[in-house]
């Protein structure tokens, strides 16, 4: 299924002023994962600059034990630095990864910006060898931009 069919949900889950932001952002990572059957694990860190660590916010799969990454560790940190897509077919090749389940086969994460700032980042992992396409970063770095509209 191409995620673009995703969008009005995503836009209605964003808009719905009822709901704090935290609530709608799991609202979010619930509906990419249940409907993408590559999504394994979904969920949205945030930046603190001042303490160069990311925190997780929102998220929809199996709890896990990494809340807070500091900038420069594992894929999500990299990310923090480099303020560019980070698409990993195989997190096995990966040196510097921080492993959530043994069940993850590759990653994908995508900075959020706000204002022009990388205030943070969507990240999903799957439990699929090398899943992720253009289509996949396209998609996600949309949810981003309509995420960032309602920080
Ligand atoms: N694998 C990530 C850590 C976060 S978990 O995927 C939820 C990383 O290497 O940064």
């Amino acid at each position: 299924m191409s995620p673009e069919v995703l969008k009005p949900d995503v836009v209605s889950i964003l808009k719905d002023d009822q709901l704090e932001v935290e609530e709608r952002l799991t609202g979010v990572c619930e509906l990419l994962q249940k409907s993408i059957d590559h999504y394994d694990w979904v969920g949205f860190y945030f930046a603190n600059h001042d303490t160069r660590t990311l925190h997780l916010k929102a998220f929809a799969g199996i709890p896990t034990d990494h809340t807070e990454i500091p900038f420069g560790k594992g894929i999500c940190g990299q990310v923090a630095e480099s303020n560019s897509n980070f698409v990993v077919p195989d997190v096995q090749a990966q040196d510097n990864y921080i492993a959530c389940s043994i069940n993850v086969k590759a990653e994908i994460v995508i900075p959020l910006f706000k204002d022009r700032v990388n205030i943070g980042q969507i990240d999903i992992d799957s439990n699929t060898p090398d899943p992720f396409t253009p289509e996949d970063e396209r998609f996600l770095e949309w949810v981003n931009e309509n995420v960032a509209k309602i920080l």
